[in-house]
């Protein structure tokens, strides 16, 4: 039965196969078809088990709210765009008074399956009564119309086998466990789990690294075929496995309502896991793509390397890994089927080693910010900052004996430096630390020069390599009777104006954004990983309106991000 759909089932066949209306609900045709009751099936009295093979919607949209009220407006605002809620009980100061609100709610909106949970203090959430009341309520709220309903096992251990079947006859059972401290012990806690019957077990843990994404990953893929499991890691490390899990067979995932409405830690939006990662479509078959570094909460690779995906129709999702260590992120790339990562700061130089094979430039370069996996597991190494440095120059410009000064001798300005030499150019670096810069003079054959001279020179080009200027307008690394160029281009690409291209539009320079670096770069990783010309237009336009919407949010934090 596995996978068939029920989407021909009208309302008046529901009635008369003799269904409770809340039964009908659940075969409502919006609901996809799936697996709810696999974990029952010698239980036929049960309400999970009436339901047959029905699939619940991806993502679960959490929702709490100052009083009953403000919740089912909520639910009531989402109801639409969000088929599958749950409905936070304890996060209300007078739970009692939800139920009839709860019942108003699920009549008039019969395609919502909706989740009653009312978690005690004692197991991570807000309800300070004790267990006797907590049941009443979920009694009361799968009246109510909630078709399943939150217990954990800490209150199921404590429940009697008959208050159990009871409220199973209600309403599917997702019996929980949550760990607020680590990922460990998952087979051991699902062992206890699973001595209660219930519909779903779900098991959410604390991701303290990547690699405990990896063993959630592995665990649901372990035990998928046994059980109906929700499985998930909170953390900010843990927002990876929020994807993964579904790709590993997990039956649903959590989602935020909103930024600033997140009702666990590390949760992503329930509309960035539906249009950003379009988890609707994860499967095994899913390719895995993802950006690496520390930090990496506000790179813009994970939109605009989605939506190159979505465009170009690839069966992949580009995620966003906080590798803390180079270390934690080895073993989690060793056992994530992970297709193409890009690497950005710290890294970039550091991985080098720890890759199978790299192409002679990037050797030369000494960094990399492009892997590919092979069929056979290999890691190679490629350094696609060389083309998101040149592309746009060469697209305004011949760069043969070009005079170009690069600011920086960091791993952007070498690869700025290399491609700019392969090139042609004339390339002159000046560098915060002389000696650094004259190291990589000696190596790509260019010049050096002395920041009091540069009044006296002229250029075609200026780049800034430097991280300065990066999240602020005050900042420049030339004062504006430095820069005397046709060009300037700014490899900060946050905020969109840095104070450099701004002083250089008023000495009357043509300026170049780093969005245009960003952006040309992150293309040539795509067409490396999938062999598909990069939707660079899109792209652009992306990444364009997201610096638009952090500039016009900036509140005063400090935003990291330079172009590569
Ligand atoms: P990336 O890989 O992004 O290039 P990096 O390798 O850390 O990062 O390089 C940063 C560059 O910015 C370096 O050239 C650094 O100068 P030093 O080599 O002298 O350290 C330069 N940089 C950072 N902060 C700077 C500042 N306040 N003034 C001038 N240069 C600065």
């Amino acid at each position: 039965m596995e996978g068939q759909g029920y989407a021909g089932l009208t309302e008046p066949l529901l009635k008369s196969l003799g269904l409770t209306r809340k039964a009908q609900r659940l075969l409502h045709p919006e609901l996809r078809p799936c697996n709810i009751a696999r974990s029952m099936t010698a239980e036929n009295n049960h309400y999970g088990s009436r339901l047959l093979h029905l699939r619940l919607p991806r993502v679960c949209v959490a929702i709490a709210g100052s009083d009953a009220n403000e919740m089912l407006e909520k639910a009531e605002a989402l109801a639409r765009d969000n088929p599958f809620i749950e409905l936070r009980l304890d996060y209300l100061p007078k739970p009692g008074l939800a139920p009839e609100k709860i019942r108003e709610f699920t009549e008039s909106h019969p395609h919502v399956a909706v989740i009653g949970t009312c978690r005690r203090l004692a197991s991570g959430g807000k309800f300070r009564g004790p267990i006797s009341s907590q049941l009443d309520l979920l009694g009361k709220v799968a009246d109510a119309g909630c078709q399943l309903v939150d217990v954990e096992i800490q209150t199921a251990a404590r429940m009697r086998s008959a208050q159990l079947d009871k409220l199973r006859g209600k309403a599917a059972v997702v019996l929980s466990f949550h760990d607020f401290r680590g990922t460990q012990k998952l087979d051991e806690t699902l062992n206890k789990m699973t001595a209660f019957p219930a519909d779903f077990y779900k098991i959410v843990s604390t991701a303290t690294s990547l690699f405990d994404n990896v063993s959630m990953m592995k665990f649901l893929e372990r035990h998928q075929d046994a059980h109906s499991l929700v499985g998930l890691c909170m953390g900010e490390q843990g927002i990876i496995s929020r994807v993964l899990a579904a790709r590993a067979g997990s039956a649903f995932t959590f989602g935020a309502l909103s930024a600033d409405e997140k009702t666990a830690p590390g949760q992503v939006t329930a509309r960035e896991l539906r249009s950003i990662y379009r988890i609707d479509q994860v499967d095994a078959a899913t390719k895995v793509y993802g950006v690496a570094g520390d930090p990496i909460e506000h790179s813009l690779s994970p939109a605009i390397m989605n939506a190159a995906l979505r465009r170009e129709n690839v069966n992949g999702v580009f995620l966003a890994l906080h590798a803390k260590s180079l270390k934690d992120l080895l073993a989690c790339v060793k056992e994530i089927p992970i297709h193409g990562l890009a690497i950005t700061m710290p890294h970039k130089q550091a991985i080098l080693p720890h890759l199978d094979n790299t192409d002679p430039f990037t050797t030369k370069i000494g960094a990399c910010n492009t892997i590919v996996r092979s069929a056979d597991g290999k890691l190679y190494g490629f350094n696609t900052d060389t083309s998101g440095v040149v592309r746009p120059l060469e697209q305004r410009i011949g760069l043969q004996n070009a005079k170009i000064l690069v600011l920086g001798a960091g791993g952007a300005a070498r690869a700025a430096v290399f491609g700019l030499k392969d090139r042609g150019a004339q390339v002159f670096i000046l560098n915060r630390h002389t000696e650094k810069g004259k190291k990589l003079a000696r190596q790509a054959k260019a010049r050096t020069m002395k920041r009091l001279d540069l009044k006296k020179l002229d250029f075609d080009v200026i780049i800034n390599a430097t991280s300065v200027g990066m999240g602020n307008t005050r900042e420049s690394p030339l004062s504006a009777d430095e820069i005397k160029a046709k060009y300037v281009f700014d490899m900060v690409y946050d905020p969109a104006e840095t104070l450099l291209l701004k002083l250089a539009k008023e000495r009357g320079c043509e300026v170049i954004a780093g969005s245009e670096m960003f952006v040309h770069q992150a293309a040539r990783q795509f067409e490396i990983w999938t062999g598909k010309p990069a939707p660079r237009e899109d792209m652009l336009k992306i990444v364009t309106q997201a610096l638009a919407e952090r500039a016009a949010a900036r509140n005063g934090t400090k935003l990291i991000s330079k172009a590569s």
